[in-house]
Order: structure tokens, then sequence, then C-alpha cells
């Protein structure tokens, strides 16, 4: 039997943080070891908020490096950059004339930046077909993100439906892959962990940082149980381990803090040495970068050729 097909994307849009990594990027490297997997840098949607060529650069290299750190595995997996497939927004194009606005009014991603009054891109507000795009090129069947993720793969498999229905069957309808334990990880501040709140705790994080980090979580004085410590506490150790560990410590928040430096200390050191390593050799991340984009491309231009085939522009 031939092997699932997954695919997933991560925007360059800074460092890492430990939700993306529990919620999306350990389930990648679990998976690839039974899946044909393709693990996407997607630039052309952090365009959207990055607009400073240096910046960009830097971004794309720094989360190759961090996907090559974690365990990702070019001979086992396709890695590249969504900039290197053009047919990713030849097909987000497609896509476009056959979406109302009205239903892409309705993404929560829109419907946020229009909450806070943000000038929106006709990027930002088209965002969802191109992740439609993303998915629905290499046949995906399973696409492993975080809960935050979800609307946009149901998006993308209502998008397959409508162009299956208008030109014949084409795309295969992919499911979300959420694991519900880690589906939001908590931030340092008890709200979701993201970049933009800077609540974060990185992935690679200094010793230093980490230290810092835990100790500025806010505890609330009632009980003797510190919830947001407990729930990032929760990712680095089983809840019966948990349960020994803050009775005895029963309203000593500050040992609490402590443990949870440690157990956080020692599940990132390895990472960090390995990152650096890979960081050691920016050439070798680049060749991996370019050679996963030529593999994707091959993939996804045959698709985009039965596409153009469907919708009646393929003429020879
Ligand atoms: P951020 O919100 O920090 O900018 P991204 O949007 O780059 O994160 O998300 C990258 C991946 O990590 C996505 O699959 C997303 O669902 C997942 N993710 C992000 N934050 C969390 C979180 N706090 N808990 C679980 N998964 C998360
Ligand atoms: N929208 C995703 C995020 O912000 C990134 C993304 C783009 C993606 N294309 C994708 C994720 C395709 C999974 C599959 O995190």
């Amino acid at each position: 039997m031939s092997k699932k097909i997954l695919l997933s994307g991560i925007q360059p849009s800074g460092k890492p943080h430990i939700g993306n990594y529990f919620g999306a990027m350990k389930q990648f490297v679990e998976m690839q070891e039974n899946h044909e997997c393709y693990f996407m840098i997607v630039d052309y949607h952090a365009l959207n908020t990055i607009q400073d060529a240096k910046v960009m650069r830097q971004n794309i290299v720094d989360l190759a490096t961090d996907y090559l750190a974690i365990g990702l595995d070019p001979r086992k997996s396709v890695i590249f950059k969504q900039s290197d497939v053009s047919e990713h927004t030849e097909l987000a194009w497609i896509f476009d004339t056959i979406t109302t606005m009205p239903y892409l009014a309705r993404a929560h991603a829109y419907k946020d930046a229009e909450a806070k009054e943000k000038e929106i891109s006709v990027g930002l507000f088209n965002y969802p077909m191109l992740m439609a795009a993303d998915i629905l090129l290499y046949d995906a069947d399973v696409v492993p993100v975080g809960a935050d993720q979800k609307q946009h793969v149901e998006i993308t498999r209502d998008t397959a439906q409508k162009f299956n229905h208008i030109y014949g069957e084409t795309f295969k309808l992919p499911e979300a892959k959420i694991l519900p334990d880690v589906a939001v990880v908590l931030g340092i501040d008890g709200r979701k962990m993201s970049k933009s709140y800077g609540n974060t705790i990185p992935l690679f994080a200094e010793d230093s940082e980490i230290e810092k980090a835990v100790m500025a979580i806010v505890t609330d004085s009632s009980g003797g149980v510190p919830k947001n410590v407990y729930e990032i506490h929760k990712l680095f150790r089983s809840e019966a381990e948990l349960a020994e560990l803050y009775k005895q410590h029963e309203g000593k928040y500050k040992a609490l803090k402590e443990a949870l430096i440690e157990d956080i200390k020692a599940f990132i050191r390895p990472l960090r040495e390995k990152r650096k390593e890979v960081a050691d050799d920016v050439g070798a991340v680049l060749d991996i970068l370019k050679k996963g984009g030529e593999k994707a491309k091959e993939k996804a231009s045959a698709k985009m050729d039965a596409v153009r085939e469907k919708v009646g522009v393929k003429l020879y």
C-alpha cells in the first residue's frame, strides 16, 4: 500500500516557540517515518507581514535550520520553500475565481484583523486560497497543524469540493491533524503562546532566556497550584509525576518554577546544540532547500497541468 501524503507549512516569521513545537512540529518529525512528507516554508504567505528583503532572507534560512535541527530529514521528506514552486500562486489564482468575497470574509484571520481595524492587504484577505493551493497541489491526505489552523483546512476542503463540482473530480479532500492535548499551548501570560503576543518560550532558547521566561510566568495567588506554570509543565512531564511534585511544593511557586526551568533546560539543550551544528553549514542548508524545491516542483507541476486541462486553458 502506498504511504499517505502529509503536508504542512510554517511562516518564516520569527523564532519558533515550544507552542509551535508541541502543537505542530513534533508531529512532523514523528510522522515522517510512515508518510510521504512535504514540509514547507511559506515565504509568500509571510510577505503579508515581512516587507524587508534582508529579514525575509534570514528568516527563511533560520526556519530551514530549525526544521533540520528538530529532526526533519531530507532523505525522508521533501523540505522546500513555497516561492520555489510557482504553481502555488498560479493555483491560488484559479481558486480566487471560484470563491466569493463573503465566503472569505468569514475567515477568522481576516475577521480578527478587521476587528483590530488594521489595514488589510488583498494578500491577507486571500491567504486561505494560497494555503488551499499549498495543500491541494500535493494531494495531501493529512495536514498536521495547531488548532488555530483548523478553519483554514476546512476552507481548503470546501475549495476542493467546489472545484471538483464545477470541473469534475480533481482534488483529494485533506484532513487536519490536531492533537487535542496540545491544540493550544499557553504562553507565559496564560493566553495562547504566539510570536505576536511576546509570551513565548523559544524552542532553541539559551538557559538564561529559559530562566527569564519562566520567572515571568504570570501566577495567580489563589490556591496551591500556579495554573500557568502547571499548563507549561504538562508538556514536559506526565500528570502523575506532576501531581506528586505539585503536592510536595504546594503553594511554593518559586520552587515549582525552578523545577520547570530544569525540565525545560534538559529538553531544549540537545535541540539547541543540534541547531548550532546545522547552522554552521549554511551552504548545506541552502542545498537541501534547493533540491527540495526541485522535487516539490515535479509533483506540483504535474498536478497543475491536470488543472489547466480541467479548466480548459491547456491547448498544447
Ligand atoms: P504564531 O502564532 O506563534 O505566529 P504560527 O502561526 O507561525 O505561530 O504557527 C505555526 C504552527 O504552530 C501552526 O501549525 C500553528 O497552528 C501552531 N501553533 C502556533 N501557536 C501554537 C500554540 N500556542 N499551541 C499549539 N500550536 C500552535
Ligand atoms: N497558515 C499556516 C500558519 O500560519 C501556514 C501554512 C501555509 C500552512 N500553508 C500551509 C500550514 C499549508 C499547513 C499547510 O501557521
